[in-house]
């Protein structure tokens, strides 16, 4: 049984490694940009609020969120374990984490600033279930297509350049510091914590993670 955290920037590839290892470890991977994005589609009460929050690049409140989270890790599907991408991301959601259930290891994926404007630029979705793809690095079967269902694939809403900018100063504000308090409990061996160079290819990530699970929890 294992609890990972994803953690890096907008476009450092959280979601396409947290899929890839979801896959080699047959436990779910949990998307909070996911968990919003589906709730603007079924919550008439709240879906305003967070379409406004994410196109403006804010970070939803750390309650509205930790709620939903929590929701979902508490599910059975997760009972061996799951993989958490894009939460936490501030200190006091980390810290209500904590106290409900045990993280055993992050993975932090550190990006430069330029990569994460190309990745994000280039990246295509598939709406209904959240596939990613990226049209030079990660491109579907055929062009503009999802391989699984067909259907024409699309943009993020919030993958445009003023939306980016906000978005990265949200990580850098909120985030960054997250990233120093994790540190700091894996000296207190509180976690296990790895960080990778995300600029490299996503293969390369994916064989790195794997390694190091294997050698450090399996
Ligand atoms: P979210 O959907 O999580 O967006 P994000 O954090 O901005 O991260 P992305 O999904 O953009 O990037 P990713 O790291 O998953 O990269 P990906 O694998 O797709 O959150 C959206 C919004 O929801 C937030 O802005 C906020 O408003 C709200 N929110 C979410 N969580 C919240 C929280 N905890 N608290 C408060 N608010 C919250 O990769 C990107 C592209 O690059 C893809 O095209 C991919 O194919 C490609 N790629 C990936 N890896 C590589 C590689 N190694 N080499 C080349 N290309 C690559
Ligand atoms: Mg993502």
């Amino acid at each position: 049984m294992i609890r990972i955290i994803m953690l890096g920037a907008p476009g450092s590839g959280k979601g396409t490694q947290a899929n890839l290892l979801s896959k080699y470890l047959k436990i779910p991977f949990i998307s909070a940009g996911e968990i919003l994005r589906q709730e603007i589609k079924k919550n008439e009460l709240t879906k305003n609020y967070i379409k406004n929050t994410i196109n403006q690049g804010k970070l939803v409140k750390n309650n509205f969120i930790i709620r939903l989270i929590k929701k979902n890790i508490q599910e059975k599907n997760c009972y061996n374990g799951f993989i958490l991408d894009g939460f936490p991301r501030t200190i006091e959601q980390a810290q209500s984490l904590n106290k409900t259930i045990p993280i055993h290891c992050v993975i932090h994926l550190n990006s430069k600033y330029l990569d994460i404007i190309e990745r994000i630029e280039g990246r295509l979705i598939h709406e209904p279930s959240g596939r990613t793809y990226h049209k030079t690095f990660n491109p579907p079967k055929k062009n503009n297509i999802d391989d699984i269902t067909g259907d024409l694939l699309s943009k993020r809403k919030d993958d445009k350049k003023r939306i980016i900018k906000n978005r990265l100063k949200e990580y850098d504000i909120y985030t960054k510091p997250l990233v120093n308090w994790f540190k700091n409990e894996q000296i207190q061996k509180k976690i296990e914590y790895l960080e990778l160079d995300s600029s490299k290819s996503i293969n390369r990530i994916n064989k790195k993670i794997i390694d190091y699970i294997n050698r450090k929890i399996k």
